[in-house]
Formats: structure tokens, sequence, C-alpha cells
């Protein structure tokens, strides 16, 4: 699937994410700056990205571990997700998201 993702210059990159692979991994593996402390673990908000509107309602629903996290973020949204805990599938083929501020 490709991911449209925003960096936070503003600069789009138009990257791959392996089906299986969040998409915290794919950003990463493409070099954006993404700290990603924990790894991937829902344990420290530094994945966090915002989804742009189409494409938030058809991710599947939060776990209560992200919500409780994204309460912590920094610059949270309506539309903020941890992107180590959305998984790359066909069906989110396009999926465009935007670096939160770190
Ligand atoms: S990488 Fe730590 S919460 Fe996503």
């Amino acid at each position: 699937m490709k991911i449209i993702a925003t960096d936070r210059k503003g600069k789009i990159h138009e990257i791959d994410g392996n089906d299986g692979w969040t998409v915290m991994e794919a950003l990463r593996d493409a070099g954006l700056p993404i700290a990603a402390e924990c790894g991937g673990a829902c344990a420290c908000a530094t994945c966090h990205v915002y989804v742009d509107g189409e494409w938030f309602e058809k991710l599947p629903k939060q776990r209560a571990e992200e919500t409780d996290m994204l309460d912590m973020a920094v610059a949270a949204e309506s539309n903020s997700r941890l992107s180590c805990q959305i998984t790359c599938t066909p069906t989110l083929d396009g999926l465009k998201v935007t670096l939160a501020p770190e």
C-alpha cells in the first residue's frame, strides 16, 4: 500500500507500507523523523500522526491503551492516532497522514 505522509516542514512523501507492517514502521523505514521510542508498544506516543479526515473513519477503532496514550500526547487532535497501532493493509492504500509535532 502507499502512504502519503506530510512531514513537519509540510513536504509530502509517498512511501510504501508493506502489508503487515505498522504505519510507524513504514514511516521510519522511509527515513521520516518519527521517534517511536517504545518501538511500537503503545507506550510513548512519539509516533503520533494526524490522519486525513476521510481516512480517519476507515481505520480500525482505537484500543483503550492507544486512547490513554493520546490523552497524554502533545498537541492531540480529534484525528490523532498512534501510527504504531495502525497496520498496513490493502484497504488502506493511499492513507494520508501528517506527522504531529515532537
Ligand atoms: S512507537 Fe511508542 S506509542 Fe507508537
